[in-house]
């Protein structure tokens, strides 16, 4: 498998492959990856010639020093699952900070129609920015025909969707369905993290999200909204940190249900110290 540590190695494999006309798909990643990770790949590895795995812990986008520092680093772990997946077609671009931000680690400011002060932006100061920098930098390194995002983090996906809009890059941004654990938790690189208890108690969240969706045929956002708080908060573990249901356009919180509209249910959650998010489509 090639692994390039550096982007000139990388720009100049690339350059090859674009003149040999082989497509290229990219998976973005910040590594310690799992089945949810192997399932963009391999709809990746359907779509491409190549796909692109990038693995990089990226400083910017991070708004707690100690998350940032407690972020598993598994090099050797990811390489061997992407081996097991295809040798020959998965290219590992594992930079250093150095490579990605030279001198200057810091963000780049972005508008994404408003998207950005939704939710994660709003929980998670400066994270936006920080992933709009990384990754608009990646797709210049990189330049691949298509990028897979998973529907996990909704709210980075639409974003990145507006990126490439605002800043006409041309990639085609694909969507990829959560991948769960068998017991319904969203996989995550954070869940290895998760002390036993607190893993037994995190399905929990997807178990009322669920219900949830089951109420919203019936129930308003409002009634669905202030069932599931007073689940979490009767829930001697897990603590919540925002529930809320929304337009998938805009990501704005539903005031009034409308039948012409798509909603989806956000929720992010703290187990000890460790913050998990899960969303689900409403109707
Ligand atoms: P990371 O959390 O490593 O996730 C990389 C990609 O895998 C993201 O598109 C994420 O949505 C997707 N993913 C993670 N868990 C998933 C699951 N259970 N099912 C489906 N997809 C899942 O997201 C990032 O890294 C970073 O913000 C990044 C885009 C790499 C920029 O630094």
């Amino acid at each position: 498998m090639r692994i390039f540590k550096n982007k000139t190695d990388l720009i100049a494999y690339v350059d090859t492959l674009k003149s040999k006309k082989k497509t290229i798909g990219f998976v973005p990643t910040m590594g310690a990856l799992h089945q949810g990770h192997a399932s963009l790949i391999n709809t990746g590895l359907s779509e491409n010639d190549i796909t692109v795995v990038s693995i990089f812990v990226n400083p910017t986008q991070f708004d707690n020093q100690e998350d940032l520092v407690k972020y598993p680093r598994t090099l050797d772990d990811d390489v061997e699952l992407l081996m097991a997946i295809s040798e020959e077609k998965i290219i590992v671009y594992a930079p250093t900070v150095e490579d990605i931000y030279g001198g200057n680690v810091a963000s780049a400011s972005f508008s994404f129609n408003g998207l950005e002060h939704e939710m994660e932006g709003r929980f998670r100061e400066g994270h936006f920015d920080g992933v709009g920098t990384v990754v608009k930098r990646l797709f210049e390194i990189v330049r691949p025909d298509k990028a897979y995002f998973g529907e996990k983090d909704f709210q980075q996906l639409m974003i990145i969707k507006t990126l490439v809009e605002n800043y006409d890059i041309p990639v085609k941004v694909i969507g990829c369905k959560i991948h769960r654990a068998k017991d319904g938790l969203a996989m995550s690189s954070r869940n290895a993290r998760l002390k036993s208890e607190y893993r037994e108690a995190a399905p929990f969240i997807y178990k009322t999200l669920k219900i949830a969706k089951e109420q919203f045929g019936t129930k308003s956002a409002i009634k669905v909204t202030e069932w599931v708080t007073q689940q979490f908060a009767e829930h001697n573990l897990l603590d919540l940190e925002y529930f809320i249901i929304a337009d998938i356009k805009t990501l704005k919180t539903v005031k009034r249900k409308s039948n012409k509209k798509s909603y989806r249910a956000f929720i992010a959650v703290y187990a000890d110290d460790i913050r998990l998010i899960d969303n689900i489509a409403l109707n």
